[in-house]
């Protein structure tokens, strides 16, 4: 009988634990403590989930090593940030395959799901999980990786109905693991190869981040060329094999990390990757463009600074409540600066943590600004700006 433990319980991991649980004894495990606290009480920060959901499904959430021992099938999605070097930070990796090295058991199981850079699972993970037994990878227990492609926004592409990609190189339980995996996601392809699937997952974000950086760049050229750029892009559009990609902040987990994920590990190996980071500076440097557009256009509109101003979007993606890596996040506190009153609004995310950053939450509140920035166009700020008088001004960026 298969019993799940999902170890990290952010985007990536709650949402498979509480498909799972649909049919399986689940445990969800986690560091923090007022996370866990928090599910407990049905209470999901995120926002995904509703009380309803989380408490009908009969799931354990703990925060203590020894709650998991009894569990069979161990997934892994702890973050795998970038330190300030900007080198792989497997720090969370690491802590999670120590302690299961003190607990696995024969014939346990570990997916991977957090994205690495090819070879880790192998070479990092499985070395440090074989510690402190005497269990043999691939013998005593057995080691697979999932990359995970949810796309956090996105209503067409959700878990359950995109393609996942499961690496288990080994026969034991091997069915039966594809069955549970396809509680997940609609089609999961096979494979025998973690170093493969490993790649794979990672070139999928840097191409898109490569991709982006290269339309900002048209978008960067287009404005010092005095041209407009949204009719340049249907011209091209025209072309059958052009790819209409929009320019915009790249931020989150994902894109802005993965690509010196795989540098690093080309750079072990003896190869600078030449277009790998390419995407990275140019992405970046978007964030000064659009403080910069911002600020010249609220010099003409409000030359005195006495208008009421609001931010509004601050994650770092349409209608996603994550701050990470917001760059307009970052566009909104460097605004801050220079004028105090500005204030920020996002719908999206939870009120506790509206309030503790003095966000407008209420919309009696939020129609009462003379001018609104808009950033990250959630469908929630959408639906408000057209509620409001026809007299306010509406700077939307990159448009
Ligand atoms: N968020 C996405 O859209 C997305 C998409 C594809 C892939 N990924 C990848 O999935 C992985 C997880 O990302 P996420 O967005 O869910 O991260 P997250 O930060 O939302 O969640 C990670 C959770 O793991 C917990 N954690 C950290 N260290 C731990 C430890 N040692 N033991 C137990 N729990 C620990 C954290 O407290 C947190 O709750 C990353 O590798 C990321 O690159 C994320």
């Amino acid at each position: 009988m298969i019993s799940v433990c999902v170890i990290g319980l952010g985007y990536v991991g709650l949402p498979i634990l509480v498909n799972l649980s649909k049919k399986f004894k689940t445990t969800g495990y986690d560091i923090n403590k007022q996370r866990i606290e928090d599910l407990k009480k049905g209470k999901d920060l995120f926002n995904e989930f509703k009380k309803k959901t989380l408490k009908k499904r009969k799931i354990n959430f703990t925060n203590s090593i020894d709650l998991i021992k009894k569990s069979n099938l161990f997934i892994i999605t702890v973050p795998t940030p970038i330190n300030k070097k900007k080198q792989p930070d497997l720090n969370h990796l690491k802590d999670v395959c120590n302690k299961l090295s003190k607990i696995i058991k024969k014939n346990d199981i570990i997916i991977f799901e957090s994205t690495v850079y090819p070879g880790l699972t192998n070479d990092f993970c499985i070395p440090l999980i074989e510690k402190n037994n005497n269990l043999k990878e691939g013998v005593d227990f057995y080691v697979g990786y999932s990359p995970e492609r949810v796309n956090p926004g996105d209503n067409n592409h959700t878990l359950k109905n995109i393609n996942k990609i499961l690496a288990y190189p080994h026969n034991y339980l091997k069915k039966e693991l594809i069955k549970v995996y396809s509680l997940i996601s609609k089609k999961i392809i096979f494979s025998n190869n973690i170093r493969e699937t490993e790649t794979a997952k990672v070139i999928e974000n840097i191409q898109r981040d490569v991709n982006i950086g290269l339309i900002n760049e048209f978008y960067l050229v287009c404005k010092r060329l005095n041209l407009d750029f949204n009719n340049v892009i249907n011209l091209a559009s025209s072309k059958w094999n052009f790819i209409k990609f929009k320019p915009g902040l790249v931020g989150g987990h994902c894109l802005p990390v993965d690509p010196y994920y795989f540098s690093f590990i080309s750079k072990k190996n003896n190869f600078n990757t030449k277009i790998t980071l390419a995407g990275r500076t140019i992405n970046n440097l978007m964030t000064t463009i659009v403080k910069k557009e911002i600020t010249e256009k609220l010099k003409k509109i409000d030359p005195q600074k006495n208008k009421k101003i609001l931010f509004c979007g601050l994650t770092y993606k349409k209608n996603v409540a994550d701050l990470r890596n917001s760059l307009g996040l970052k566009i909104f506190k460097s605004l801050k600066k220079n004028n105090k009153k500005i204030r920020g609004y996002d719908p999206t995310l939870n009120n506790q943590i509206s309030k503790k950053n003095n966000l407008v939450i209420s919309f009696k509140e939020f129609k009462s600004f003379d001018i609104y920035i808009l950033v990250t166009n959630h469908s929630i700020i959408s639906r408000n700006l057209k509620k409001l008088n026809k007299n306010k001004t509406i700077i939307n960026v990159l448009d």
